[in-house]
């Protein structure tokens, strides 16, 4: 058997683990040979692979990043794209696909999957946001992450007695923000699921300034004030649709510093959330990942994605999985609601 593998979209801590995982066992297993695919789809669309056997693997576990590369590439947007997935698939006899992606990449592969291409989808992203599944690898270290910056930007709030807003990734999902913002003791923590109140916000700020200590506003990059437009930088959009999020904590921490007259600054974290080494959580769950998803092509269960349930590794339809975004509930988020602007 030989088998296909891509990493696709945003990068994330956890791809070096899983691609390992994968061709260990298969290799280890099976003594299946495997076909790397460069930059995620583009890869397949444009023929260019990399080698990928269990001396490519040697040591990657702990690195960050993918040595297969990635990109936001759609081939469904491609002229011929189909065709040409086809024929780069048939070029090199590859007998299955594993799909290591987020909502976008495990999309094409479901379309893909419909047309009669052999894959399995494996969910990864530091958002948390693919469906069908509780956690994806990558979010562990992106949340440890902001934490650790949250807890450092604590102490220099302190010290100037000023407000520091924090902006996290998290695309139209707030579960950075919220775990993040909760393991950080955050004061107040905006997500896009729920339109923030600016004037809230402002109460718990002030709150917050007269028990004597100073404000830490964990905000998601893609939160939107009520009634209010998204804040973003540009307009320009990926082969996804999708725009370029950030701007909101800037936006922010400007309207909190006029209506209180106190200084606010504002700290974008940025892709130091992606990058570096995973979490063991992240190596951990990467891992099994990849393992099962090596069994289920064993198995034949083309068209579905391995999927954390509780602590058990499962399989569900790609197409369930990618059918909506995962988002935070309003329960989930009011669970939190004592700690703002306290
Ligand atoms: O999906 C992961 C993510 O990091 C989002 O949180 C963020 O909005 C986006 O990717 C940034 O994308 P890019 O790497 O293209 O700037």
């Amino acid at each position: 058997m030989r088998v296909g593998v891509l990493t696709g979209g945003g990068d994330c801590p956890g791809l070096n683990a899983v691609i390992r995982s994968v061709v260990r066992k298969g290799v280890q297993e099976y003594a299946w040979t495997f076909t790397g695919f460069r930059d995620g789809w583009s890869g397949v669309l444009n023929d260019l692979t990399v080698p990928l056997d269990v001396a490519a693997v040697r040591g990657i576990l702990p690195l960050g990043g993918t040595i297969l590369g990635s990109s936001r590439t759609n081939p469904l947007r491609a002229e011929d794209g189909v065709d040409r997935v086809r024929g780069t698939l048939s070029a090199h006899a590859i007998d299955a696909l594993v799909v290591i992606g987020g909502e976008d990449t495990l999309g094409v592969a479901n379309a893909l999957s419909d047309e009669g291409v052999r894959l399995i989808g494996i969910p990864k992203t530091i958002d948390n946001d693919v469906g069908g599944t509780d956690y994806t690898f990558g979010f562990d270290t992106a949340v440890n992450i902001a934490t650790e910056a949250i807890d450092r930007l604590h102490t220099t709030a302190e010290s100037h007695r000023r407000t520091l807003v924090v902006e996290v990734m998290g695309r139209h999902s707030g579960w950075i923000a919220l775990h993040a913002g909760v393991a950080g003791g955050a004061n107040a923590i905006l997500i896009p699921e729920r339109e923030f109140d600016l004037d809230q916000v402002c109460v718990w700020v002030e709150n917050r300034f007269r028990i004597n200590y100073a404000p830490i506003v964990v905000v998601a990059e893609g939160a939107v004030p009520l009634a209010g437009q998204m804040v973003v930088k540009d307009e320009s959009r990926d082969e996804f649709g999708h725009v370029r999020l950030s701007g909101i904590g800037d936006w922010l921490a400007q309207e909190i510093e006029s209506r209180t007259g106190k200084d606010a600054r504002t700290t974008v974290l940025g892709h130091i959330q992606r990058g570096g080494t995973p979490s063991a959580y992240d190596r951990w769950l990467a891992t099994r990942f990849g393992l099962h998803a090596v069994a289920g092509i064993k198995d034949g269960a083309f068209g579905t994605m391995v999927a954390l349930r509780s602590t058990d590794i499962v399989r569900v339809p790609l197409a369930d999985a990618v059918r909506a975004p995962k988002r935070v509930s309003t329960e989930l988020y009011e669970e939190f609601g004592v700690f703002f602007g306290s």
